[in-house]
């Protein structure tokens, strides 16, 4: 079959790229969607179960930092466009590991950077035909912290990262920019507030506490949970990409949010309401979990982004309000217990292993 256009979607296998990938394969029956991911700990194909015998679908196993590797996908699938979402993404991992952040967020992206150049560039005029895009997904941690009350994040703020996470992600930015003004790549970045929802990896606080009052295993909060972040429902981010992917202007940047900031603490206490609820359990049954102990090192106090222009330029507004978003998401992995206690035990692994013979072998 011919297809319009191939795309290439990295870290497909992940939290937000999951839902990326399903929302294109579907939408587009038109385009062949090419998900490269090298399944990590935090990459589980079994995110993908519902699309993964679509005619548009391909899998690849392979590492971003792989260079030759990505330059053969690049060749093999004839790829027109793509939507960088491959990272290690766990700021707490970020302090135990920071050179793996580097490697994969920021030589993996040049990588990935240095392909597309080669690939589109240097292709002479009528074999470049069709609308090449290089899109980085980023986030609102490159932009550093904000003060308790006042302030948000535009696409004008200067760049202050704190963590080995973010000055990862903001190293990346930094050169998918620069390819953009050294060599003329068609490029746009967007960074977005943090995502919840269903399949996020059971490590980031929304996932990780209702997984530990589901078996009664204590809330660690870091300091007193003063903190401040923006919450924001994955498929409404995924519903962002696809917009920008279509309709953004090359060279530009997009904040994602939703205008929904939470102190941690009253984001845990919301969390305890909502699954004892739904379980049946009294009012206040697992408010005794919550721990406060020692806070994370360079803990940023404060997220918050404006997404005025995305929602200007392009029409985007989140679809759903945040305790409509937080029931849902409780609900889906209450209902999806199975698939919360594989990726604990780390029988996913097995699994995902089984299905990528499968899937590779299909094309
Ligand atoms: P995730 O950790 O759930 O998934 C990352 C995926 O990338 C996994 O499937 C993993 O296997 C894959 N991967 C990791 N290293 C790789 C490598 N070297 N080669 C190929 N694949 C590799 O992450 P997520 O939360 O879905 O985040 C996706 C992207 O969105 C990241 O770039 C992240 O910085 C950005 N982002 C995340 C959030 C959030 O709240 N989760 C918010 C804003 C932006
Ligand atoms: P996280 O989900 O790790 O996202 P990020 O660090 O990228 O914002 O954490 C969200 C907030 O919750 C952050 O302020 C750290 C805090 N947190 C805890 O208090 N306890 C935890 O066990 C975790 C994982 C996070």
């Amino acid at each position: 079959m011919n297809y319009e256009r191939n795309i290439l979607i990295t870290g497909g296998a992940g939290f937000i790229g999951s839902h990326v990938v399903k929302l294109f394969v579907r939408k587009y029956p038109q385009y062949r969607i090419i998900n490269l991911d090298k399944l990590t700990y935090a990459g589980n194909l079994t995110n993908l179960a519902d699309i993964e015998n679509s005619q548009n679908y391909v899998f690849e196993k392979a590492d971003i930092c792989d260079h030759a590797k990505v330059c053969e996908i690049f060749e093999k699938y004839s790829i027109d466009g793509l939507i960088h979402l491959a990272a290690e993404s766990h700021v707490d991992r970020s302090i135990k590991d920071p050179l793996s952040f580097a490697q994969t967020n920021v030589i993996g992206t040049l990588s990935l950077l240095q392909a597309a150049k080669e690939k589109w560039l240097e292709k002479e005029g009528k074999e470049r035909k069709g609308e090449y895009m290089f899109y980085h997904i980023s986030t609102d941690e490159v932009y550093g912290s904000l003060s308790t009350s006042s302030g948000y994040f535009t696409e004008d703020t200067k760049y202050d990262p704190h963590s080995p996470y973010s000055a990862s992600k903001a190293s990346s930015d930094h050169f998918v920019r620069a390819f953009h003004d050294t060599y003329g790549l068609p490029t746009i970045i967007s960074n977005c507030s943090n995502n919840y929802g269903p399949y996020q990896f059971p490590e980031k606080l929304i996932p990780l506490f209702i997984n530990n009052i589901r078996i009664g295993k204590h809330l660690p909060v870091y300091g007193k949970g003063e903190n401040v972040r923006d919450w924001l429902f994955v498929e409404d981010h995924a519903r962002a990409i696809d917009l920008i992917f279509h309709k953004g202007k090359v060279g530009e940047t997009y904040n994602i949010g939703g205008f929904n900031e939470w102190r941690n603490i009253d984001l845990v206490k919301l969390l305890v309401r909502t699954v004892d609820r739904l379980l049946g359990k009294p009012e206040g049954h697992s408010e005794n979990l919550i721990t406060f102990g020692k806070d994370r090192a360079g803990h940023d106090l404060r997220y918050a982004i404006d997404s005025t222009k995305l929602k200007r330029e392009l029409g985007w507004t989140p679809s759903l309000r945040f305790e409509e978003g937080i029931e849902k998401t409780v609900r889906w992995y209450l209902e999806n217990q199975t698939w919360l206690d594989s990726v604990t035990s780390g029988e996913y692994e097995k699994y995902y292993q089984k299905m990528y013979k499968e899937t590779s072998a299909k094309i």
